[in-house]
């Protein structure tokens, strides 16, 4: 059984729907650990409801080479296939990146490479495009950037706010953030440059 690693910040309910596909059996993966940022992170108590390990490490204070170590050493412990960044609002070292190469996931609310960076949704609005959506990529060093493994859009109607269609957005998040992770767990993908290319 491949081993995920999650990495949140808050709410966690990318972490969440996650844990319920698999339950469901439609993701064959376990989730080793949940691994927060900070204490108060909602996710840490739904991962301790549905009786999954978790670790809290506080990033405060400490530069990104001593946090990410600690990351990994937590990481090590349960020997993981899969890091699945989920509204996890940190930068990762190369350090780390070097440690798991193209196996670490990241979702982000928006059609990358637009709107990049922190409050996406707010982003399109301001802009205002008429299509907005999510995508999940592998992580590399920069922000929001690694090749593109699936996305999915939706519209942006006239009387949406930040919070309608962050709630439309979120919807398609839980669907294909599992979709990526079963793709890139079955190994049935190539990279060509920037293009991940699912086998037929
Ligand atoms: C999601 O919108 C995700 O795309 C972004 O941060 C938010 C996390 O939400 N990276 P949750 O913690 O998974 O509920």
């Amino acid at each position: 059984m491949k081993r995920l690693g999650i990495l949140i910040s808050g709410r966690g309910s990318n972490f969440e729907a996650i844990a319920r596909n698999i339950a469901a059996g439609s993701l064959d993966a376990e989730i080793a650990i949940v691994i927060s940022n900070r204490a108060d992170a909602r996710g840490l108590e739904t991962a301790h409801d549905l009786g999954i390990q978790t670790a809290c490490l506080p990033s405060r204070g400490l530069d990104r080479e001593t946090y990410d170590r600690q990351v990994l050493a937590e990481l090590d412990k349960h020997n993981i296939d899969l890091v699945c960044l989920a509204g996890f609002m940190r930068l990762l070292t190369s350090t780390f990146i070097r440690r798991y190469p193209n196996r670490i996931l990241n979702i982000h609310p928006s059609l990358l490479p637009a709107f990049p960076g922190l409050d996406a949704q707010g982003q399109a609005l301001a802009h205002g495009v008429k299509l907005t959506g999510c995508t999940v990529h592998f992580v590399d060093e920069d922000l929001d950037a690694g090749p593109i493994i699936l996305q999915a859009a939706v519209p942006v109607l006239d009387d949406d706010t930040v919070e309608t269609v962050s709630a439309r957005i979120l919807a398609e998040e839980h669907r294909i953030y599992t979709e990526a992770i079963r793709l890139v767990l079955s190994g049935r993908y190539t990279i060509h440059g920037r293009r991940v290319i699912a086998a037929p």
